[in-house]
């Protein structure tokens, strides 16, 4: 991935994340108010750690969060647990062990395919990684409630995508943080409100 060494990447150095990325979330946070103190947060795809960082800071010490990637990642704090697994494999009813939670409040993914440069063929690989996601969001958020914020990248099959949150969702906004790059195929689902 090329490294962009604009605004964001200097204050990213300068308030303590690992990567520039956080402003898509932290964006998103102050638009949507989705972490909150207390919350069981599962964030997918979480390396270097930078979402992990802001929803540890946002949900406290009474909070939890459960960061899992392909990549290690290094320590956040006391209230974030490390995985590193591909997702494919992980076991939902261990992420709600290690959460102590019968459910999380919020499920984020950021998740990313290797890019090839073919555009159709990243875009596939990613709406394959956002069917991941929502999977695990269906099965790990609680009916009526919980949040669902997703990245996908722009494509022939995002608009079959949002359709199927939108059977699973009462509410989904798409979203394009002012830190994504205009020139950036990806672009963010904020579900709320799992429908029974
Ligand atoms: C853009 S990065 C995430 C950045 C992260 N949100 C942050 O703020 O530090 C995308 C990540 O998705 C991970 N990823 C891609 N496929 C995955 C899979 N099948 N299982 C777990 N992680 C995956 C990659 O390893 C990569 O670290």
């Amino acid at each position: 991935m090329k490294k962009v060494r604009d605004h964001y990447f200097h204050r990213a150095k300068q308030e303590g994340y690992r990567a520039r990325s956080v402003y898509k979330l932290q964006e998103a946070d102050s638009k949507f108010g989705f972490l909150r103190a207390g919350a069981r947060v599962l964030d997918l795809g979480a390396a270097p750690g930078s979402w992990s960082q802001y929803a540890a800071r946002k949900v406290g010490r009474k909070g939890k969060v459960i960061a899992v990637d392909l990549q290690r990642i290094d320590n956040i704090g006391p209230n974030v647990l490390l995985l590193q697994a591909d997702i494919s494999s992980v076991d939902s009813q261990k992420l709600l062990a290690a959460a102590g939670s019968d459910c999380f409040d919020v499920v984020l993914s950021d998740m990313a395919p290797k890019t090839t440069g073919n555009r159709g063929v990243d875009h596939l690989r990613s709406i394959g990684l956002a069917e991941m996601a929502l999977d695990f969001a269906l099965r790990l958020l609680p009916q009526g409630g919980g949040f669902f914020y997703c990245k996908v990248f722009e494509g022939g099959e995002l608009a079959a995508f949002r359709e199927r949150c939108r059977e699973c969702f009462k509410t989904v906004r798409t979203f394009k943080p002012k830190s994504s790059r205009d020139e950036s195929v990806e672009i963010f689902l904020m579900c709320s409100g799992l429908r029974a």
